[in-house]
């Protein structure tokens, strides 16, 4: 059974004797908590001996009275707010100042008991701290080990890559059993349709490595100087394929040098995501236009497209991890939703920040401004 401290502070004594009393062998349990909780009950009679109890050692919970001796209650809840300490407050007031309860709830208590209060209704304000206390406890491991996300990750995964195989599966049947007879012809878009599958698949895979690359701690990262020019270029000699067989033209001044200390690999990432996303979401016809300017303090990536655009209201999903705006016109595109989520993860690596601008059937602009290290020699003063 784990033991939560709750302080009471009220200077009547009748009270906090009558509070101990009433929890003392008091439990809390749920179906899906492993143990039961109880209480261990600290007294205090004013507001400056809680303040020095809550300095020693923070209680999980103050059970207080507003109208105290010296300081109010409302100043060590002020108190306990501005120093961010981790406590759930549970207001205790005369019901003749239910005005207050409300204001204190505003500034953060969790919740109130108006006095006087039968001990069920303590116990059920108690009740409800307990369980609070523990649904945070709980997201907050779950959001530390990542598990949220993994969760997802594999709801999504599954989805993802089930749909795909089961299609692939499904044309590979008809053609072994020449269910379409057997002129070939009649099995060609079957066979295109599985290689687009199978790329979709590939391209999920890759946006998950890489995303685990980044996240994998303890990666080495291979900074050094090198030439963004170059990178960019790299990434713009992959993408031409699917940009001809798109009909779009991306302009690019190839003689742009721009020295940069990065890790190639994880800038290689940014462009490739930045442009596939560029030329995927493009218009048939359409351009994709790739900057890369710098000034003393920072380097400024900018790619515009002439495509499909993005609605405000879908902006502040963007960067958010299996995210994909579905509309008429791209619903057909295949994708993780992992792309920009993972250049978010590496221009924060730069400290860095990337920023979007579109206009829904226009066309949209994404800029990476990414801060200039001091180069290799500088720090090492070669
Ligand atoms: N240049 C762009 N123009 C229009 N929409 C875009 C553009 N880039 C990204 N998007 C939208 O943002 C979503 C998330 O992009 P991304 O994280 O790269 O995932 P993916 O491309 O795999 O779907 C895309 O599905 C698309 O709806
Ligand atoms: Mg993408």
């Amino acid at each position: 059974m784990e033991s939560l401290d709750i302080l009471v502070v009220d200077d009547e004594f009748g009270i906090r004797s009558g509070i101990s009393r009433i929890l003392k062998n008091f439990t809390v349990s749920y179906p899906f908590l492993d143990e039961d909780f109880s209480f261990n009950i600290i007294e205090a009679a004013t507001g400056e001996e809680a303040l020095e109890i809550i300095d020693k050692k923070p209680p999980a919970i103050v059970l207080l009275d507003n109208k105290l001796p010296g300081i109010q209650g409302v100043e060590v809840l002020e108190y306990i707010n501005s120093n961010q300490l981790d406590i759930l407050v549970i207001m205790i007031t005369s019901y003749a100042s239910l005005d207050l309860a409300v204001k204190a709830t505003n500034i953060g208590a969790y919740d109130f008991v108006p006095k006087p209060f039968t001990p069920l209704e303590l116990k059920s304000s108690i009740e409800n701290v307990t369980k609070h206390f523990f649904l945070r406890r709980m997201t907050r491991k779950l959001h530390k080990e990542g598990k949220q996300v993994r969760f997802q990750f594999l709801t999504v995964l599954s989805h993802e890559l089930k749909a795909p195989l089961n299609a692939i599966e499904g044309y590979l049947k008809i053609m072994q059993e020449r269910q379409a007879g057997d002129n070939l012809e009649a099995y060609e878009k079957m066979i295109d349709r599985s290689l687009s599958r199978v790329k979709a698949m590939r391209t999920m895979i890759m946006d998950l490595l890489d995303l685990t690359r980044i996240e994998s701690e303890g990666k080495k990262r291979d900074l050094r100087e090198l030439d963004l020019g170059l990178v960019a270029k790299s990434a713009i000699d992959t993408m031409i394929p699917l940009a001809i067989q798109r009909d779009v033209k991306i302009i690019y001044d190839s003689s742009t040098s721009v020295s940069f200390v990065g890790d190639s690999k994880e800038l290689e990432i940014v462009f490739n995501n930045l442009l596939s996303n560029a030329v995927k979401y493009n218009i048939e016809g359409g351009q994709v236009n790739c900057s890369i300017k710098a000034n003393e303090s920072e380097v400024v990536i900018e790619i515009i497209d002439t495509g499909v655009g993005i609605a405000e209201e879908d902006l502040p999903k963007l960067f958010r991890e299996f995210s994909r705006i579905k509309t008429s016109k791209t619903k057909e595109i295949s994708g993780s939703g992992l792309g920009l989520s993972i250049i978010k993860r590496i221009v924060d690596l730069y400290k860095g920040s990337v920023d979007v601008e579109s206009e829904f059937g226009k066309g949209t602009t994404f800029r990476v401004n990414l801060p200039i290290i001091p180069s290799i020699n500088e720090i090492t003063g070669i």
